[in-house]
């Protein structure tokens, strides 16, 4: 297949083979040249309908890195706002010889719909609630790199599971690859379908941590509440907040990661987001290689 679109889509052996092939660009971008000639002919499109930093980015710099040529096109500024459609808008992109799309949308299963109506490799950089496959990918990856190996880690999924793509993509990596996980958060922002995925639900953050090696953090996503939810952000942390005092009291190391953007002080304090026992910064730059790996790989199928 030639797209990314969603991990759920993916085996074991082609999770490991992005990561043998992001090990080596991570080992190029960490050389004084970091660019690769690999993908001269190869022309991409970066089209974001929802904000983005991290994903976009990071997307960019991984294509650059491999000399594709790149196009970033955000829907606020186009003319999507002129009631143009998403595939239309896609058509007009490919028009211009461009062999594939790395998308954002706010609609789960947008970049699925996607590769079923246009001729290009798609990648989804994210679609609604639904998958956020790099991202996951990249949170393995640093797994991996933290602690050896992802297989028999137990992992805890803290916060807005409910919103969250993160949470859903990581789950289907993390037991992929032999984890065990749980999520931990207020009942009203916990999805009923988890347990059917073999996840179990923690309602106390710190016998979730005491059971974890390593804590994923999550942010509320307020942008996608539309129903008054229990409990508020007060209350949110006073239960949920991830505190270097919670961490110190566990007589144990867990690895820490969010996937940003942080809300400081609310799902994690300040401290324990940037102590040394977070990986958060080393996730976003994992984030390039893993990336550049993905591209790398869909693009040897198009060549
Ligand atoms: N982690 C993540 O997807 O961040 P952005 O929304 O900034 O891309």
């Amino acid at each position: 297949v030639n797209h990314l679109l969603g991990i759920k889509y993916l085996k074991e052996e082609d999770i490991q083979l992005i990561f043998e092939t992001a090990d080596h660009f991570k080992e190029v971008i960490n050389r004084p040249i970091k660019k690769v000639p690999s993908l001269r002919d190869i022309t991409i499109a970066n089209i974001f309908f929802e904000n983005s930093t991290r994903t976009k980015l990071s997307f960019e710099l991984a294509q650059k890195r491999l000399s594709a040529d790149v196009i970033s096109f955000s829907a606020a500024q186009s003319s999507v706002k002129k009631g143009e459609t998403l595939i239309d808008t896609v058509n007009n992109i490919l028009a211009m010889k461009v062999d594939m799309v790395v998308m954002r949308h706010s609609h789960p299963g947008a970049a699925y719909f996607l590769s079923q109506h246009v001729k290009a490799s798609i990648v989804n950089a994210g679609d609604g609630a639904h998958e956020h496959p790099t991202q996951a990918l990249l949170d393995s990856y640093s797994i991996r790199e933290r602690l050896g190996d992802v297989a028999g880690k137990k992992v805890v999924i803290v916060g807005d599971i409910l919103h969250s793509r993160v949470a859903l993509s990581n789950i289907f990596a993390l037991q992929m690859q032999g984890a065990e996980v749980r999520v931990c958060g207020p009942k009203t922002l916990i999805p009923k379908y988890v347990e059917s995925l073999g996840v179990k639900v923690e309602s106390n953050l710190r016998q979730a941590l005491e059971w974890c090696d390593v804590a994923n953090m999550l942010r509320i996503q307020n942008e996608r509440l539309d129903v008054t939810y229990f409990p508020s952000t007060r209350e949110y942390v006073q239960q949920f907040g991830l505190t270097q005092e919670l961490l110190n009291s566990l007589n144990k190391e867990i690895v820490i990661m969010h996937p940003g953007p942080i809300n400081r002080g609310v799902e994690i304090t300040s401290e324990v987001a940037d102590g040394p026992h977070s990986v958060i910064l080393d996730q976003v730059e994992n984030g390039v290689a893993v990336r550049m790996a993905v591209i790398y790989l869909l693009a040897s199928k198009i060549k």
